[in-house]
């Protein structure tokens, strides 16, 4: 299935699914990477894979609308089939979801609807909570709020900072998003409304 990724930052989500793909655990081609920030880590490491790149810079466009459309339409002459956005810094609008022909998806660092947003593992510290984890889910057009495909608990340890807490909660993202975009890919992923179901598979369960 022809993929693109959409990352902000330090990219390490990205190089967990090109890792996937390489090994052949995730029957996916990641036929293009983008970013909206100039010079993400995000974008060295998928140049590394030979994976070709592009920048969409917000303040190249006149209005956000004109950035994602001009998104959409790179995505279409990569003739892609499916989106995931890994650490994307920005809510795709409406607009863009609304044409989107085809599946995106996001992982988020906390146990969703619990902490949307940024800085997702701060709140759940402030909060005190002492269970948090991640989530993958379809986007849709709120914020952190479309259906849930796969999520994992992760313990909140006394002590634990923003970023111990973010880094137990990332290791569990590396393997998770990689598992929950298998199953969608493979037709394992069942959806009525807002609930998802995974279909049994033997050797995925
Ligand atoms: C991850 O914590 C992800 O859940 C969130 O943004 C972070 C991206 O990290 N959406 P990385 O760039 O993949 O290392």
């Amino acid at each position: 299935m022809r993929t693109a990724i959409l990352a902000s930052g330090r990219g390490s989500n990205l190089q967990a699914l090109i890792k996937a793909c390489a090994s052949g655990s995730l029957p996916i081609e990641i036929v293009a990477v983008g970013s909206e920030q100039l010079g993400a880590a995000a974008l060295e490491r998928a140049k590394e894979a030979g994976i070709p790149t592009r920048v969409f810079q917000v303040r190249d466009y006149p209005h956000r609308q004109a950035q994602e459309e001009d998104l959409l339409i790179w995505m279409r002459e990569n003739q892609v089939e499916l989106l995931l956005l890994a650490g994307y810094m920005r809510v795709l609008g409406p607009q863009f979801i609304r044409q989107a022909n085809f599946p995106v998806m996001n992982i988020h660092p906390s146990l969703l609807p619990a902490f949307p947003g940024l800085h997702a593992q701060r709140q759940a510290l402030e909060y005190g909570v002492k269970v948090s984890g991640c989530t993958v889910h379809l986007v849709d057009e709120g914020l952190d709020s479309g259906p849930i495909i796969l999520q994992e608990a992760v313990s909140v340890l006394p002590g634990d900072t923003e970023e111990s807490l973010a880094q137990r909660i990332l290791e569990v993202e590396h393997r998770l998003y990689p598992e929950a975009v298998r199953r969608l890919v493979l037709g394992k992923v069942e959806r009525t409304g807002r609930r998802v179901q995974i279909l049994l598979q033997e050797g995925l369960e």
